[in-house]
């Protein structure tokens, strides 16, 4: 017999509880939209990451509200109680049917005995409106280690940082140069009555006025586009590609920008794009096969060279590292419940050896793009630096862009609630002798 239809909310709880248990949205949310019907998918979406989104604020007040903690095997009845609260505070859905919804998911999930809890504690936040909140972690809806590195890291621009990571990012495309230009596909999306307009830096981006489900994009299933933020496009024209050329993609999955590379510039040599994930790796060869392109593809451990490299250098390679992503946060909620402080130091090691073992395999007069997904300085800057102090071949290329600041060692990039991610780039060379 199939197993009874969860209400939604009961399965954004769950979803929540798994997140809050170290899953992230994009592992825990995929299964879960195949337990709701087919017309609240969209929905079971906004209520995950619109609660990951307001965690740190809905928690305090529901805190605020419980006289005490549930226990641990009622946990998920916590994680209801925010999924309702953020329906309260941040939707326009009235507040009777909150209440009815979530007591309803209460009994669906197992816990009849505290439908009673979870009334009150929903008809005391309705009654009462939002609580004064004074700790800035709830006030800015973030991890408290978060607010005071950001305030550390950017004196003159972490609120900024910490609002733009509260607002939705919009969606922004990639158009594929070899099917067309950017100009022809305003036209196609606009036949379509999808409104866009041109990225500001990046050539070929196009940020849609409002997110759009990708079946509805003309010509996405036939590679005339990718969704992709448009900091994330700028990789390529630092890499500075020309015909002939290999180029290695060290950190590639899901690809997005190794189908970037390829789509940029026609006759490579080669390029061999790695990951470590055998799990995500097959996501690049979706994406290059949606795009109809071509490249080598290896999962492996991208710094044990002597694991996969067949001797030949590199002319190019871009080194995308594994990092804190926190310049994608308006994007990837969850990171603010999933991240922790003390992730930093061992990423930039991972970051430091990672760089070293490239730079063994890049061609002399070769160029190596480092690139990050972080706006704290550990993650970026500080790694090229002390690199360029160490690697006495290592020479730093001060791109002339009119994009992101320069921090004397790469150029950051904060997020711009009006258009792209936070994220770092540093371009390095090898001289020719
Ligand atoms: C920032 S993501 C890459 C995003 C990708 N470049 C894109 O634009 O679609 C970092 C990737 O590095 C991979 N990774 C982490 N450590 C690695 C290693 N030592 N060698 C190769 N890949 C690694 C992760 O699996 C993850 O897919």
């Amino acid at each position: 017999m199939a197993a009874p239809m969860l209400s939604l909310r009961a399965v954004a709880a769950q979803v929540l509880l798994a997140v809050e248990q170290g899953q992230s949205l994009s592992q825990a949310l995929p299964p879960a939209l195949y337990q709701v019907d087919d017309h609240e998918r969209s929905e079971l979406q906004a209520l995950c990451y619109g609660t990951c989104r307001w965690f740190h604020r809905l928690d305090a007040e529901l805190q605020q509200r419980l006289k005490k903690p549930l226990r641990k095997q009622d946990r998920v009845i916590h994680q209801l109680m925010l999924v309702a609260l953020f329906q309260l505070r941040f939707s326009q859905q009235a507040s009777y049917a909150v209440l009815n919804e979530a007591v309803e998911a209460c009994r669906d999930l197992g816990k009849p005995h505290l439908t009673g809890l979870v009334n009150g504690v929903l008809r005391g936040a309705e009654r009462d409106g939002s609580p004064e909140l004074t700790d800035p972690a709830a006030v800015l809806s973030h991890p408290l280690w978060m607010v005071e590195k950001l305030r550390h890291n950017w004196p003159d621009d972490w609120e900024a940082v910490l609002a733009a990571n509260n607002i939705q990012a919009p969606m922004t495309l990639r158009v594929n140069q070899r099917q067309g230009s950017r100009e022809d596909y305003l036209e196609r999306l606009a036949e379509a009555g999808i409104e866009g307009r041109p990225t500001r830096f990046a050539r070929n981006g196009i940020q849609l006025v409002k997110p759009q489900p990708v079946d509805r994009l003309p010509g996405f299933a036939d590679g005339a586009v990718s969704v992709q933020d448009e900091a994330a496009q700028l990789c390529t024209s630092l890499l500075d590609l020309a015909p002939g050329q290999r180029v290695l993609d060290a950190c590639a999955a899901p690809g997005g920008k190794t189908c970037a590379i390829l789509e940029s510039c026609d006759q490579l040599d080669e390029v061999v794009a790695i990951d470590q994930s055998e799990e995500r790796l097959p996501r690049v060869q979706e994406n290059l096969d949606r795009l109809a392109l071509q490249a080598t593809l290896k999962a492996a451990d991208a710094a044990a060279t002597e694991q996969w490299w067949d001797g030949q250098p590199f002319d190019r390679i871009l080194l995308d590292v594994p990092c804190s992503a926190s310049g994608v946060i308006r994007r990837h909620p969850d990171i603010k419940l999933l991240r922790r402080e003390g992730d930093i130091v061992p990423l930039a090691a991972i970051q430091t050896g990672l760089l070293a073992a490239m730079w063994r395999i890049l061609k002399p007069g070769g160029r190596l793009v480092y690139a990050t997904c972080s706006v704290f300085p550990q993650e970026n800057h500080r790694i090229i630096q002390r690199f360029l102090k160490q690697q006495t071949d290592a020479r730093l290329v001060e791109p002339t862009v009119s994009w992101g600041r320069d921090m004397g060692a790469g150029r950051q990039l904060l997020p711009d609630p009006d258009s792209h991610d936070g994220f770092f780039y540093a371009v390095l060379t090898k001289p020719e002798s």
